[in-house]
């Protein structure tokens, strides 16, 4: 393919997941991908620099040196993993932006950023939370939960309420989509988890929007209607691009595109 230099109003998004790794060439005023998602399975076992070379896969086959932002799944201050729940242990401590910026051999920066506040910049953008005045909670039910706190659609980073205690467990290990998933658990009986858990969140944060994400948002139907709440809940319409639409974000902007 042609070099792209991804000038203006473009970036690159990839949003790293457990199973997958996903990334388009995104235009950053619409919020729309210019390119079709190209998918590469995650690397077993998932080390920084298995990752990385994948990276380099995704910006080469895409011929792209533009402005680059890439989703994880922990904590990411200033570009270094401080977490690593669902991830191997290895990336505790990695500079994860200077991993991923040293392995392009062109020098390509590459800005990192938690996965869930990704899709938290991109609802508010573009999706569910667009012009929503005030306290908006983005969560994310997956493998773990994710969380984005917005005020006024600005960005709280790395808010990690899945982490919350809910009955003496960690609340993910409660209420993530996987743990429907492993035990087989009806809509019915998962939706009263979850309205535990955000019926928590709520008290602590009292906000005007939930936003709620992850895989089981294309199944909405099926559990939203069954919580219980004072807050609004609405389904993410980003869906499977949020990640990479709120990467690329990031990454322009950071870059003054
Ligand atoms: C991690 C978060 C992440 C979420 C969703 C949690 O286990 O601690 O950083 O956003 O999973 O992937």
């Amino acid at each position: 393919m042609a070099q792209q230099h991804g000038g203006s109003g473009q970036a690159y998004g990839i949003d790293i997941g457990g199973t997958g790794i996903k990334g388009a060439i995104v235009d950053v005023a619409s919020g729309t991908l210019v390119t079709p998602r190209t998918r590469i399975l995650t690397p077993q076992p998932s080390t920084p620099d298995a990752v990385a070379e994948v990276v380099v896969k995704l910006l080469s086959e895409a011929g792209w040196s533009g402005p680059v932002g890439a989703t994880f799944p922990a904590v990411i201050q200033h570009g270094v993993a401080k977490s690593a729940a669902n991830v191997d242990k290895s990336w505790i401590g990695t500079d994860v932006d200077r991993c991923f910026t040293a392995a392009t051999s062109s020098g390509t920066e590459v800005i990192v950023l938690n996965d869930a506040d990704a899709a938290g910049i991109a609802e508010a953008r573009f999706g569910a939370a667009r012009g929503v005045a005030g306290v908006v909670i983005l969560l994310t039910f997956g493998t773990g939960i994710g969380s984005a706190l917005l005020m006024d659609g600005m960005l709280v980073p790395n808010t990690e309420l899945g982490h919350l205690e809910l009955d003496g467990h960690d609340a993910e290990k409660r209420a993530a989509a996987s743990v429907r998933d492993e035990d087989d658990m009806s809509y019915e009986t998962w939706a009263k988890r979850v309205n535990d858990y955000m019926s928590h969140v709520e008290r602590l944060f009292t906000p005007d929007l939930f936003v709620v994400g992850g895989g089981v948002s294309k199944d909405a139907d099926k559990w939203v209607p069954l919580l219980r709440l004072s807050t609004p809940v609405k389904p993410a319409e980003l869906q499977n691009d949020a990640g990479i639409v709120g990467a690329a974000i990031a990454a322009a902007e950071r870059r003054g595109e």
